[in-house]
């Protein structure tokens, strides 16, 4: 994630800008910089945090009452000046600050350079400002050319777009988030209300395919699917921090859900020579271990399956918790994985501990720079995934989710076309995240939300989602929910169905036939059967359709249970963010 802003108003833009880019530090953190305009467009703009760029670029010079902003999370291009934002055209006429990834960048990049542009940078932001050059030389207005431009990108953005010579802002919006400020005689655009809330309570929240033109004089709304002006309503919020933070969600819970469209596509923008060296070490090792808690266990439990298929190699799996059990097998040879969003629980780093007394080599996975676990590993990948800030993992299991997938895939030599598969998923997310299918779910959280016992059954890569899924549920609703190997139902467990009782199966084209036969087991027990699955069935008495995703099932599979278990419970008057007795780091043992 990155964080935009835009101002357009009566006072000093820098200084606004600066105060807003400091709200949104926390979606990215690796450059920053500004333009703004006055007689022309100035840009300041480097590597570095925005507390030491304020005192090296002296933002608060710079002239004009209309600027851009933007703190960068590097995806596209490594972190370096000419890859920071704003991004610029050609002419240095149009300024360009995005958050997003634009999947079609290189085969407009090959178009534009086709058609005489240059490239200063690595990032697939620069397209937008050289289309809109492209198009206003052929006639179009500044506002059209936009138009035009923003049509041709697939992915997703969000974009502040400024022309020098014109007191005008474009804002707009496709699968990022954008909210806009009304002042008096002002507006500001941001990817977070936080960013200008100090200066308005009065909010539009665009939609996705809005495109926003922001004069002195007021704002015009376009939608650009339907190609056609819109109204958009002014809110008057009345939050505190926090919840301005959730920005337009009720919780935090919700708003991370919503954001794994993106995060997915975060976790997997790896350094490539990282990952190079630790499938070099993991093919020297003699014995690998992935060790986790909860939901960062039932991540490398279906890694232990993907690495099986993908990679054709055996991984031990161990509960960090249990894992002091087993270390005398420990040697110099093994290779640990610690596998922690926050990288301070302590069952993981006491397992960290017990192999560095054996000499064993540590790899973590965390969302977390600069966590214990990080500091007690050899080396560590980054989720990326931006603060996770519900007690329940979300996002951040996904994002190890499709970074284990990446690792299998490396270790197996085919990294791009692992790369390929999981970039794929955005559309897929995005889709599963939307609020149709929201709504759809939310009848299905209507029908179980005074159910005590829920029973969740999968085969295969399916079960480890089965068991995330029933942790989702449990922790949030406190509905007892219990997830089982579909093989196992018949060892005892089937014992416990009774008329009605509802039971989520997680189906994939690979287990189809074994366990729709259990479901049927269950059905013909009086069973409520919930399908998670690619293709409908007459054993489903109702179906959530997921796309066959292959080795991602697991990725895709389990965001229908998290917005379900949100929504149960919500229905059942509870608090997501903060679930009864947990803690959102477990830092005791
Ligand atoms: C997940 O929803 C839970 N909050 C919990 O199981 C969590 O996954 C577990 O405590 C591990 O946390 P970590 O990933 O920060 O180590």
């Amino acid at each position: 994630m990155c964080g935009i802003i835009g101002y357009m108003g009566h006072r000093k833009a820098s200084s606004i800008l600066l105060k807003g880019l400091k709200h949104l530090e926390y979606r990215g953190y690796d450059s920053a910089g500004m333009a703004t305009l006055s007689s022309k467009v100035e840009v300041r703009k480097d590597v570095g945090k925005i507390a030491e760029l304020e005192k090296r670029l002296r933002f608060e010079e710079m002239e004009g009452e209309v600027g851009i902003g933007h703190t960068r999370w590097a995806t596209h291009g490594r972190v370096t000046k000419e890859n920071a934002h704003p991004h610029f055209s050609q002419n240095k006429k149009i300024y360009v600050v995005h958050n997003g990834i634009i999947e079609n960048y290189q085969e407009l990049r090959k178009f534009l350079k086709n058609n005489g542009f240059r490239f200063y940078s690595e990032t697939d932001t620069e397209v937008i400002p050289n289309l809109i050059q492209y198009e206003m030389e052929r006639g179009k207005n500044f506002e059209e050319a936009c138009k035009a431009a923003l049509k041709r990108l697939d992915g997703s953005f969000a974009v502040v777009i400024m022309h020098e010579g014109e007191e005008k802002l474009i804002a707009a919006r496709r699968g990022s988030p954008l909210v806009i400020g009304v002042g008096d005689g002002e507006y500001f655009v941001a990817s977070d209300i936080p960013a200008f809330l100090e200066f308005t309570k009065k909010v539009i929240f665009m939609y996705d395919w809005d495109f926003a033109v922001i004069t002195k004089n007021g704002i015009k709304f376009y939608n650009l699917k339907e190609d056609r002006e819109v109204e958009r309503s002014i809110d008057v919020i009345d939050w505190d921090a926090e919840q301005a933070r959730k920005g337009e969600f009720k919780h935090f819970m919700i708003k991370e859900i919503l954001e794994q469209a993106e995060t997915i596509q975060r976790a997997i923008m790896q350094d490539e020579d990282i990952v190079a060296a630790i499938v070099e070490e993991m093919k020297k090792a003699k014995g690998i271990f992935f060790v986790g808690c909860g939901s960062s266990y039932h991540a490398c439990f279906a890694a232990s399956y993907i690495f099986s298929k993908i990679a054709n190699l055996h991984v031990n799996v161990m509960l960090a918790s249990e894992f002091p059990n087993f270390k005398h097998f420990l040697t110099k040879e093994t290779l640990v994985f610690a596998v922690s969003q926050s990288g301070e629980t302590a069952d993981v780093l006491e397992a960290v501990r017990a192999a560095k007394e054996k000499g064993s080599k540590v790899i973590s996975i965390t969302n977390v720079k600069g966590s214990s676990i990080t500091r007690y590993s050899d080396s560590f990948l980054l989720l990326n995934a931006g603060p996770e800030i519900c007690v329940l993992s979300t996002k951040t299991y996904t994002s190890q989710l499709a970074l284990l997938t990446l690792l299998a895939y490396a270790y197996a030599g085919r990294y791009e076309e692992g790369r390929k598969r999981l970039k794929y998923l955005w559309n897929v997310v995005y889709n599963l995240t939307s609020r149709t299918s929201r709504e759809m779910i939310k009848k299905l959280a209507e029908k179980l939300k005074n159910e005590e016992h829920l029973f969740v059954i999968g085969r295969g890569l399916q079960y480890a989602t089965a068991l995330e899924a029933a942790l989702k549920i449990k922790e949030v609703s406190y509905i007892h929910a219990e997830a089982f190997a579909g093989g196992e139902l018949k060892h005892g467990t089937i014992a416990l169905i009774e008329d009605g009782t509802p039971c989520m199966v997680f189906v994939s084209e690979e287990t189809e036939k074994e366990i729709i036969s259990n479901a049927v087991e269950v059905k013909s027990r009086g069973g409520y059967i919930i399908g998670i699955s690619p293709k409908n069935n007459d054993v489903f008495d109702f179906w959530i359709k997921v796309p066959e995703c292959g080795v991602a099932n697991p990725i895709v599979q389990i965001i229908p249970a998290q917005i379900l278990a949100y929504q149960l419970a919500v229905l059942r008057g509870y608090d997501p963010d903060k679930p009864r007795n947990l803690a959102k780091s477990v830092t005791v043992k």
